[in-house]
């Protein structure tokens, strides 16, 4: 009946529809579309996104930054401020801080000592907002600009179309349809709007639009507007601050050369329509495009970049990227379908956390460097990382198995290995490895400050990234792509270990400062979720070498075999673990200790059990902090790593209610709200909730393989859930 070739193409067809409905049994494209959030009026606060990780563009209601300047932010777009009056670049190269004794030597530290300088290098460098896009409205008579506001629109609708990354804007003005669509580009830094409406033509009598896109760009501030939305300052009052200037322009393209102190942006703009473009006055860093042909549409590519592109892909190319990036984003990573087939209500809130996150997660937090707090929303802490937040910033891609994302920025500890081996060995004299910094920028610089310099829990952080690499790519070349960071890590953490010869164990610290930094750091020894760290991670450093047949350093075994106990309390009724050895008996009712991160819940939860953990004693520690801890101050990703303490416990109903606890909110577009103590957004949050739902849908190393099989969720409740996977990994 069909001729062979057809047959051929017949089968092909049908192998691959088995092939893709086995492979998708969840229907991706209708749970992710269900959570397209849209709005009807700006959110003063947070604005809906495109973006690429490594680039990100926020909208108020318009689709652009007509009424509210939220910032486009970028991983490149950095700079410095001037120095100080009389202050010369070597006196930042000279810097040096403190030096605290480490039990009887002097350590020396990146904070205090010159106060001018160690401010400048706290601000700079800094992220900038690359400049912001928005209409522009005119009189018809005059051609003049007009002053419209958001209340002067009607019948407005905004949505963002998670399959494909377009944003969509739809109102009147004036009774006068206006449409907008924006979507980013994938593989650059730019965005393409097409504007449509009957405002954009001519009037024939006088050749006026209506209509047009402006362009501003602010002055980077630099300092630190720790609760603002935005980015940069647009007062005229800082004219002089910075420069810009039109560069040559066809009528077709056009390119602003953007100047603060050292640093130079280009924004390049092309259309296929025909435009003019003008400053606004001599005194302002704002331009005016408007369209010089009789259309009802206009569409502009407007890219940003450090060095002027040689061309700029057209807007059909940049939109049919988006759609197809977005697409097998979607299609090819893991999966959660917690709602089909459930019936506990409070699925549809988590599925709608779950898939509103991956869109952020991949738009704010998928960069070339570790994202910051805020991602590319706002700047938090002058747009500089974290690198102790970095595992709840990107572990989850492991386990979602996003690795072309997590690859983007994992080889940071690569990248930052000869300043890590230098800030240990040469600066503060340890015999061995590498002390990698904590809050930095992509020169992996550390910035002053005493608990940036004093904090170590980000040090074991590779080794848990190294190890879930090689558990996806079981490989010699895994081994040894990561065996220099396994050993350097390693190599510290031994020596950071002090033998105590009236103990005869290894302390950790003092001096320290503990995941809620809250302690004195030079009392505090041996923090009980430190130590269960210190030992898992040595123990995957051995793992690794093992793998490799190389012989295992022997301190990494001494040390890791001889850490000390985790302290414990004992008041006669009750055994429980405290937050340090020699923490008073009482913290536990001290607001000084139960107002930060609860890591006390991370010793079995967060992490598997680690040699030595009473597991009986890390349930009655994690039922007081449960019932004890200062919730109400608390924010991010202590909620899920809560949540895996329940998990681990199986106590999956209250692992359930921390993810949505009260105090842990995920806003209309899915914006991590920061909390009392953190600003909005607060990007951990998120990734935290993807990585404790991950676990808790597929498992984790120990979890009842038998439960998954029969489709149920190691940490979801027995009952009223039916939780679907596809393309997860388990958790360690
Ligand atoms: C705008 O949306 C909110 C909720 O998102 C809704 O309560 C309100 O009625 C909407 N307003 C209009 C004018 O559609
Ligand atoms: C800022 O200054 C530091 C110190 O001179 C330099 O290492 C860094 O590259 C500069 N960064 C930018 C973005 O100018
Ligand atoms: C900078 O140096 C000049 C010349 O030595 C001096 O007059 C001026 O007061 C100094 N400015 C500051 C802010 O120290
Ligand atoms: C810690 O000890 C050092 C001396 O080693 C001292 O200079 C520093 O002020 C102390 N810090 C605190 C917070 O007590
Ligand atoms: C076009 O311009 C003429 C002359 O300025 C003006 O009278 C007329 O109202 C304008 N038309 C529209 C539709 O605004
Ligand atoms: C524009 O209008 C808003 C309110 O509608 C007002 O606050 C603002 O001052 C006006 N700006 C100018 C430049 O007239
Ligand atoms: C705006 O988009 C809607 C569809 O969303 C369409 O019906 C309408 O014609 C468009 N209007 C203009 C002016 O392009
Ligand atoms: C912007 O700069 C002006 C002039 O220096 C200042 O008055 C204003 O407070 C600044 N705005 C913000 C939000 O920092
Ligand atoms: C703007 O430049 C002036 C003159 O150099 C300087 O005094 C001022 O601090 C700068 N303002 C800001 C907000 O950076
Ligand atoms: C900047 O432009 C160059 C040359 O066109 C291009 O290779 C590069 O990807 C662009 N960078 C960004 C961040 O868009
Ligand atoms: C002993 O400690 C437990 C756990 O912290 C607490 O619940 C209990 O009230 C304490 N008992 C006494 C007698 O202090
Ligand atoms: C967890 O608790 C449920 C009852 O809520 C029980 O059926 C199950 O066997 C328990 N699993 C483990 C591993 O203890």
């Amino acid at each position: 009946m069909f001729p062979t070739e057809s047959n051929t193409i017949y089968c092909l067809f049908l192998l691959c529809s088995i092939f893709l409905t086995s492979n998708a049994a969840i229907d991706r494209h209708s749970l992710v579309t269900r959570y397209n959030p849209t709005r009807n009026a700006s959110n003063p606060t947070t604005p809906m996104q495109v973006g690429n990780g490594n680039f990100a563009f926020g909208a108020d209601v318009t689709s652009l930054q007509t009424f509210l300047p939220f910032a486009t932010m970028s991983s490149w777009g950095w700079k410095n401020d001037s120095l100080p009056p009389n202050r010369t670049i070597e006196d930042v190269y000279n810097y040096k801080g403190e030096s605290w004794y480490n039990h009887g030597r002097l350590v020396q530290y990146d904070f205090g000592g010159d106060p001018e300088i160690e401010q400048w290098l706290t601000a700079n460098p800094n992220r900038v907002n690359l400049g912001i896009v928005g209409l522009v409205f005119l009189d018809a008579q005059t051609g003049l600009i007009q002053n419209v506001s958001e209340s002067d629109l009607s019948d407005v609708h905004q949505t963002l179309d998670l399959w494909t990354g377009i944003m969509s804007s739809e109102f009147t003005y004036e009774d006068t349809t206006i449409n907008v669509t924006t979507t980013s580009a994938q593989d650059i830094s730019a965005i393409t709007v097409t504007v449509s409406s009957p405002l954009l033509s001519p009037n024939t009598s006088n050749a006026f639009t209506r209509l047009g896109i402006f362009l501003d760009f602010p002055w980077g501030d630099g300092s630190q507007k720790f609760s603002a939305p935005f980015v940069g300052n647009f007062s005229s009052a800082l004219f002089d601050n910075h420069t810009t200037t039109l560069l040559d322009h066809s009528e077709i393209q056009a390119q602003i050369k953007h100047q603060m102190v050292d640093a130079i942006f280009y924004t390049a703009v092309e259309s296929s329509t025909k435009f003019d473009i003008t400053r606004d006055s001599p005194i302002a860093h704002r331009y005016t495009i408007l369209p010089h042909s009789d259309t009802n549409s206009l569409s502009l590519v407007i890219s940003y970049n450090s060095t002027l592109p040689s061309s700029l892909p057209s807007s059909a190319s940049l939109v049919q990227s988006s759609i197809a990036t977005w697409e097998s984003y979607w299609m090819d990573g893991g999966f959660i379908d917690l709602i089909t087939g459930s019936t506990d209500s409070r699925a549809d809130e988590l599925q709608r956390r779950i898939i509103l996150s991956r869109y952020l997660m991949r738009v704010n937090e998928a960069g070339e460097d570790p994202p910051q707090e805020s991602g590319l929303v706002n700047d938090g802490w002058y747009g500089k990382f974290h690198m102790e937040e970095y595992f709840w910033h990107s572990a989850h891609w492991a386990l979602w198995s996003n690795w072309d994302l997590l690859h983007r920025s994992s080889n940071v500890y690569t990248s930052f290995l000869p300043t890590s081996l230098s800030r240990s060995q040469v600066q503060q004299g340890w015999s061995s490895g590498a002390r990698w910094p904590k809050m930095t920028d992509p020169s992996g610089r550390s910035s002053p400050g005493e608990i940036n310099n004093l904090l170590i829990w980000e040090q074991p952080h590779p080794l848990v990234f190294a190890t879930y690499e090689y558990r996806a790519f079981p490989s010699l070349s895994t081994l040894e792509k990561w065996k220099d960071v396994v050993k350097a890590t390693a190599d510290w953490m031994s020596v950071f270990a002090w033998s105590n010869a009236s103990t005869g164990v290894y302390d950790l610290g003092p001096p320290l400062y503990v995941v809620s930094e809250d302690t004195s750091p030079n009392v505090t020894v041996n923090p009980a979720f430190e130590l269960a760290y210190w030992r898992f991670g040595l123990g995957l450093a051995e793992a690794w070498f093992n793998e490799l047949r190389e012989e295992v350093p022997r301190d990494w075994t001494t040390v890791k075999n001889n850490l000390a106990p985790l302290p414990i309390q004992n008041n006669g009724t009750s055994t429980v673990y405290a937050v340090y050895e020699g923490i008073e008996p009482d913290f536990w009712t001290d607001p000084a200790y139960i107002n930060d991160h609860p890591s006390l819940v991370g010793l079995h939860g967060w992490l598997p059990p680690t040699e030595g953990l009473d597991l009986g004693i890390a349930k009655v520690t994690i039922e007081e902090v449960w019932a004890r801890w200062n919730f109400s101050n608390c924010w991010g990703w202590d909620f899920p790593m809560l949540a895996m303490s329940a998990a681990r416990n199986n106590d999956t109903d209250k692992a359930i209610e921390w993810l949505l606890h009260p105090l842990f909110q995920f806003d209309d577009v899915g914006m991590p709200i920061g909390g009392v103590r953190v600003p909005t957004p607060y990007f951990p949050g998120s990734g935290a909730l993807l990585y404790a739902t991950a676990m808790m849908a597929q498992g984790w190393d120990g979890s009842d393989e038998k439960e998954r099989e029969g489709g149920k969720a190691p940490g979801f409740p027995r009952t009223g859930w039916n939780v679907s996977v596809e393309g997860l990994s388990m958790a360690l």
